[in-house]
C-alpha cells in the first residue's frame, strides 16, 4: 500500500495524457499557447518525452498493486490524444482498477463518448465556465458552446454518469452566472461544481476586457451569498465528489458543489497522486516536487520505488494563497487540474 508520512492512503491517480489542448482558456494558457511565453513560464512538452500507451499501462499496473483503484485521465485535453480510447480500454482492464474517469472540455466528446464508454470509461467531468455562447468563446478563446452541449448529450446517451460540470468562477467574468448554473441542476441529474480560480497557469493579465489579476478571486463564501435565494440544503457528497462540499436545491434532480482550493484547502483528506504526460509523479498540485519514472518505464524496469519516493515526498498541505505566484514551471494544462 502507498501510505504517505501523514497516514493518507493513496488510492487515486490522475494521469495527464497530453499537455496539448484544443482550447486556450484565459486562466490556463496565454492565447498563443505555451510556446510563446517566456521559457520559465512553460513550454509545450517535446512529444518524444511523453509516455506511450504501453508506458502508461505499466505505470497504472504498478499503481494498482500499491492500492490505487481510481484513475482519472486529464490533460491538457485528454480527448486530443489520438489513442485515448485505447488508453481507457487498457487501463480499465487492469486488476484492481475499479473506475476510470476523465476530465474534458467536451469539444470532441460527441464522437468519442460512446467509444469511450465501450472501452470501460465510467464517468466524465466537463469543464464549462459559461452558458453564454459569446462569453464561452471569449473565455476559451475559440470554443463552441454548441459542441459542448452536443458532447454532454452524447455522454448522457452513453451513460457516462453521474455527469459533473466543473465551473471555475472568476469575479467580473462569470460570477454573475452562478444562479444560471445552479438552475441547471433543477431539471438535470448533474453535479455542478463551482471552483475557486487558482493562481496557477496563466496568472498574468488576460488582456482587454478581462478582470485584472487581483480582482479575479471569488471565494466559495461569496458564491454561497450569490446563491442565497436558492435555500441550498447540505447533502452527502455523491461518490467521487472528492473535495466538494455538496448541496441541493430543494426538489432539484442534481447537486451543487463548492471546491475551495484556496480558502479551505482539503489537504488532510488528499488521496491523490498525479502523473504528468512526460512521466513524472507529482504528489501535490501546488508543490513542485516531482519524481521522474520515464526512463524506467521506457526500459521496462520496476516502478514501485518511484511511487514510494513520490508518496514519501507528499507534503502535509500546500499554502497557496490568492496573491502568491505558485510554481510557474508548469501550468494546469501540464498538471491535469
Ligand atoms: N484555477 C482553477 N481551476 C483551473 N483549471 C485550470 N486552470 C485553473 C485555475 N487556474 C481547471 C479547469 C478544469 C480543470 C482540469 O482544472 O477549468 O475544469
Ligand atoms: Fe484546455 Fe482545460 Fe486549459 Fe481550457 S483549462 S485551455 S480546456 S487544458
Amino acid at each position: 500500500m502507498f501510505i504517505d508520512p501523514f497516514g493518507r492512503a493513496i488510492t487515486y491517480l490522475r494521469i495527464s495524457v497530453t499537455d496539448r489542448c484544443n482550447l486556450r482558456c484565459v486562466y490556463c494558457m496565454p492565447k498563443e499557447g505555451l510556446s510563446k511565453i517566456p521559457p520559465q513560464a512553460g513550454q509545450w512538452q517535446v512529444r518524444s518525452d511523453q509516455l506511450s500507451v504501453e508506458e502508461i499501462v505499466r505505470v497504472v499496473e504498478t499503481a494498482a498493486k500499491g492500492g490505487v483503484n481510481r484513475i482519472r485521465l486529464t490533460g491538457g485535453e485528454p480527448l486530443v490524444h489520438p489513442q485515448v480510447v485505447e488508453i481507457v480500454r487498457r487501463i480499465a482492464s487492469i486488476p484492481g482498477i475499479e473506475e476510470v474517469s476523465l476530465t474534458t472540455n467536451a469539444m470532441l466528446l460527441e464522437r468519442l463518448a460512446q467509444p469511450l464508454a465501450d472501452a470501460g470509461l465510467k464517468r466524465v467531468n466537463i469543464s464549462l465556465d459559461s452558458l453564454d455562447i459569446d462569453k464561452f468563446k471569449r473565455i476559451t478563446r475559440g470554443g463552441d458552446l454548441n459542441r459542448v452541449w452536443k458532447g454532454i448529450a452524447a455522454a448522457e446517451r452513453a451513460r457516462l454518469a453521474p455527469l459533473k460540470l466543473n465551473t471555475v468562477i472568476v469575479r467580473g467574468l462569470n460570477a454573475d452566472e452562478l444562479p444560471a448554473f445552479a438552475r441547471l441542476t433543477m431539471e438535470n441529474d448533474w453535479h455542478v461544481r463551482f471552483i475557486e480560480v487558482m493562481p496557477i497557469g496563466n496568472a498574468q493579465d488576460w488582456g482587454e476586457g478581462f478582470p485584472a489579476p487581483r480582482e479575479r478571486y471569488f471565494s466559495v463564501q461569496e458564491m454561497g451569498v450569490a446563491l442565497s435565494t436558492f435555500d441550498l440544503q447540505p447533502v452527502t457528497a455523491p461518490a467521487g465528489n472528492g473535495p466538494a462540499r455538496t448541496y441541493k436545491i430543494p426538489g432539484a434532480r442534481g447537486t451543487i458543489g463548492f471546491i475551495s482550493p484556496l480558502g479551505e484547502h482539503f489537504c488532510e483528506s488528499c488521496n491523490r497522486l498525479r502523473l504528468t504526460s512526460d512521466g513524472k509523479l507529482r504528489s501535490c498540485l501546488v508543490i513542485p516536487n516531482e519524481v521522474s519514472l520515464r526512463e524506467a518505464a521506457r526500459t521496462g524496469k520496476p516502478l514501485e520505488k518511484y511511487f514510494y519516493q513520490a508518496v514519501a515526498n507528499k507534503p502535509k498541505q500546500h499554502n497557496m494563497c490568492v496573491s502568491m505566484p505558485t510554481d510557474t514551471q508548469r501550468g494546469m494544462s501540464q498538471l491535469g487540474g
